[in-house]
Formats: structure tokens, sequence, C-alpha cells
């Protein structure tokens, strides 16, 4: 089930439900050091325990939970204590901790939002915060009592216990929530956690590239070529330079137009990936797949539609050549753990690259990003000179439009979600915004708004504009656009685009929505 073995000196991240573990694990990424998030449910079922005995440290994430409705929860904390290995709870992982050890944790007034601690013992947790700073809380219960191997750290406006320090070891709890940008030195405390703990920092950009490049040397055949699927995208772009690293000649980059894609994208990619030596085998394909869904209604139909035409096409490109035995993919870690890839993570959309290719494909799936956050993918772009154009595009899903057609799949929805997506790019373009926002596209359904253009009854489609800020897509928020700029957007999109006669726009944040409507 888990597919990542874990690399040397990493951190565990123990995810017990909240929104907020893989934020820890990209924000101690960002202080240089590996980590892996492990749901607490996969301990359960006895995965991952190898991977705690290896690690360097442990952090306890925060989750929805009361610590009395999940004893497995405590019972949990308690193999982890017994590891010896620095710890660090946050929210629920700070009680979980305080009950492990036999303090109580009961129900209170709650704290939520930014509230103002004292530190009031000087251990190293703190080193370089004031006696007060603010910090960002999201918790109903507290700790009352703890036993007296347990020192206290910091204190809450409210009298309530912020943090602790078990007197013996490198065990650490923090109702607060030192990921996230509210708690003004949250990221100072987790650095210095990771020199309390004596963390190696290795996980920079050059040592993650001659680490993907090493993992690749011993893997690949030295004959074999390398079928690489590269959509335009960062994440299969940088897959295949990484490849090419180490196979050159042998790889076989290939662009597939699946007639998906938006206005003038195979010709801007085209162009792009010439600077940098990347000229793909072009297959115009369109025809094929437009066909194959016309008149389908589900989102995942169509994802093993186009997945099954994709498997296709390499299988033939595969049968002119046998000497390919490899598909390269850029699959990245949200990729893996949202399409239910990592044991007990629930699959909220299949993913087509990560779908899982037919067997009768017959070639070895090569993912050199599955560790990768899109952000360190970005990094390491820049570091290998992909072109901006390429480093900043939006992600885009591996089946395009495709899934941001609801209801029917009709040639005419194609075209206005194609037209309506690049009026919304283009407007942010020159507003400057496009940069500042994760992804901003248009949909469209089934339903239809009476309008009056010209005079007379027009009926015509709704468009839905969807624009997201996000950190990795795990989460994301809509964006909070300048009334004018969602202005000049409707108004193009409803006097450009003949059948549209509304415009309307997503206010929903992921979760409860996922950011694509299907
Ligand atoms: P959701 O809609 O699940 O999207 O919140 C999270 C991120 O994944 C992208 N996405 C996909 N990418 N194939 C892909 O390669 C897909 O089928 C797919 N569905 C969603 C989405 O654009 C967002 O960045």
């Amino acid at each position: 089930m888990r597919c990542l073995p874990l690399k040397p000196d990493a951190v565990v991240v123990i995810n017990f439900g909240g929104q907020y573990a893989h934020l820890i694990s990209r924000r101690l990424r960002e202080l240089g050091v590996y980590t892996e998030v492990i749901s607490c449910n996969e301990l359960m079922k006895g995965y991952g325990k190898d991977m705690l005995k290896q690690s360097k440290a442990i952090v306890l994430s925060g989750g929805p939970s009361s610590v009395y409705g999940n004893p497995n929860d405590i019972e949990i904390t308690k193999e982890i204590l017994s590891l010896d290995k620095p710890v660090l709870g946050i929210c629920y992982g700070h009680q979980l901790i305080a009950k492990a050890v036999g303090g109580h944790v009961v129900r209170g007034k709650g704290e939520y939002g930014r509230t103002v601690i004292n530190i009031v013992d000087n251990d190293n947790l703190f080193s370089g915060w004031s006696k007060s700073e603010v910090v960002w809380m999201s918790h109903r219960d507290y700790i009352s009592k703890l036993p007296s191997k347990v020192k206290v750290l910091a204190i809450s406006e409210k009298g309530y216990i912020a943090a602790f320090r078990l007197s013996d070891n490198l065990i650490y709890g923090v109702q607060f929530h030192p990921e996230v940008t509210h708690t003004t030195k949250g990221k100072i405390l987790l650095d210095n956690f990771l020199k309390i703990a004596n963390v190696p920092r290795k996980w920079v950009i050059s040592n993650i590239v001659d680490s993907i490049v090493e993992d690749l040397k011993v893997k690949l055949k030295p004959n074999a070529k390398i079928l690489a699927a590269i959509s335009g995208g960062v994440d299969s772009t940088v897959a295949s330079l990484l490849v090419k690293k180490v196979a050159g000649d042998r790889l076989v980059p290939v662009f597939v137009n699946h007639g998906l894609l938006r206005e003038n994208e195979v010709d801007e990619t085209l162009t792009n990936l010439e600077k940098i030596g990347l000229k793909p085998l072009v297959i115009n394909a369109e025809k094929v797949f437009l066909e194959k869904l016309k008149g389908t209604r589900d989102c995942e139909e169509r994802r093993r539609i186009i997945g099954e035409l994709f498997a296709k096409i390499f299988k033939e490109i595969g049968e002119k050549d046998p000497s390919i035995k490899y598909l390269v993919q850029g699959t990245t870690y949200p990729d893996v753990v949202e399409s239910g890839g990592v044991a007990r993570a629930d699959k909220i959309k299949s993913h087509h690259n990560v779908a899982g290719l037919p067997k009768w494909l017959g070639l070895e799936v090569i993912e050199p990003l599955k560790y990768l956050y899109k952000d360190e993918v970005r990094r390491i772009a820049r570091y290998l000179g992909v072109p901006e154009e390429i480093v900043k595009k939006h992600p885009f899903p591996g089946p395009g439009f495709a899934v941001r057609i609801i209801g029917e799949f009709t040639f005419e929805k194609l075209n206005v979600v194609r037209k309506a997506t690049k009026i919304v790019e283009e407007e942010l373009r020159e507003k400057g915004l496009y940069d500042k926002v994760w992804q901003a596209f248009a949909v469209v359904g089934d339903d239809k708004w009476v309008g009056v253009k010209g005079d007379s009854r027009d009926v015509g489609y709704i468009v839905t504009i969807r624009i997201v800020v996000s950190e990795d897509a795990m989460t994301a928020d809509w964006f909070r656009i300048p009334y004018d700029v969602l202005d000049r957007i409707a108004r193009k999109i409803a006097s450009e685009i003949d059948n549209v006669t509304m415009v309307t726009y997503a206010v929903s944040s992921k979760p409860p929505s996922t950011i694509e409507p299907c």
C-alpha cells in the first residue's frame, strides 16, 4: 500500500486528521529536512513502524478529535514516546502526549485564532522568542493537569498550558500551531526543534537533484529507453529533464494533444520545451479523445477513458521500439496522497497519472518527483534552467478541460470553457495577479440562464469562475479578487462568448469543496 520508502535523516509527521499535517511537513522541508507524512490509521494497521524507528524526530499533528474519543491514538502516542526519539506534539498532538504521560485533558471554552502566550521557561525551543508572543490557536480541550516530570514552558492569556517539555527527554508539546504564518515566530520554533533534535539539513535543492539522479542511475537499465509523457507543465518537464540527466538520448519525450488543452498551449509548450533541449514527438490525437468523451457525464469515467487512450498511445510507441522499457510521469506527493496511493488516505479523485496504468502497457512507471511538493518542483525547475513561462504556469489537470465540464461533455461546452479560461488568465496577467494565485479557470455545466442580448431573448450557459490560492493544493481558499477585475472578466465572458448569459464566482474553500468541479 504505502509506496514511499523512507530516506535517511527524515522527520516523520503523524497525521491525526487535521488540515495541517502537510503544512507542517512543508515548513520542515523549507528548513532543509526531508519529511514523510504517515496517517495514524496507517500506523494502526501496522504500516510505517519501521519508518518511525529510523526517523530522526517525530511530529504529532493537530486533528479534529478529542483525546477521549480515541484510545487508539493514545496507544500510538505511547508507542511513539517509548522510541526515545525527539517528539513535538502540536495542538491535538500536544494533548495526546499530555494524556499519554498521565496528565488530564478536559473540555474548556477554547481559544481560537490570534492569542498571546507568555514564555515562563527559557528552554531552547523558544530561543529567539520574546517573553510574550502572538500565536495562532484552534482548540477547545485543554490540559488541566500534568505530572511532575513535565515542565510547563508557556502559558496563554487565558491561563491554559501553551507549551511543555518532559524533563528527562526531548519530548515537547505546543498547544498552538507553529506551522501557520499567523504564529509570527512559528518557523523559528520549528527550526529550534530541529536543532534540539540534531536533524541534519540535507534537503536542499542541489542535494535533492543529486539524490533523484542517483536513484535513477540505480533504477534505469543501461540500454533501455525511457518514454516521457510531457504535458508542458512544470512537473512533467522537470521529471523528464531529471531522467534526461541520466539517460541522455535514451529519453523519448512525447507530447500528446488530446484536444482538452488551453488555447495556443500546444505551440507555446513546444517553443518553451525547445529552449531546454526537449523536442518531443507530437501526437495529434484530438479527434480520438473527443469522440470517446462526447456524451459522457461522469468525470471519473472521463479520467478512465483518457487514461486508457494515453496508455494505448504509449503502447503503440513501445511496440514500434521494443528498447523502450519505462514511462516517466510527473506525479508529485499530493497526487499520491489524494489518489489514495498512501494507505488510509481517502481517494478523492483518481488523478489519472496515479490512477494505475494497465498491466498490458508493459512499461515500468518512473516517478522521480513523487516525494516532492509543487514548490520544491518549481525550485528544482529554476535550478535546472526551465523557462519561467513553464515554472510559473498554473497547475493544469492531466485530463484538461474534461474535468471542467459538469454534466454532459459536448464540443460546445468545451469551446465555452476554453474561451472563458483564456479571458480569466489574460485579465489576471494584465493586472499582475496571475502569479499570485494557485489556479484560475472557468467551469461550465448544463444549467442555462435567460439573457437579453441585442434586445432579444437569449438562453445561454452559466460560466463559473474559480480562482484559488493554495500552498500545495491539499487545501485552498477562494481568491479575494478585486471587484473591478472580476467585473471585467464577467463582462468579457458574457459579451465575447456567444452562448453565455451569466457568470458566477465560486466562493468555497477546499475543504469542503475541491479545486476542480469534478
Ligand atoms: P482537486 O480538484 O482534487 O485538485 O482539489 C487538486 C489539484 O489536482 C489537480 N487535479 C488533477 N490533476 N489529473 C491531474 O493530473 C486529474 O484528474 C486532476 N484532478 C484535479 C487540480 O487541478 C489541483 O491542482
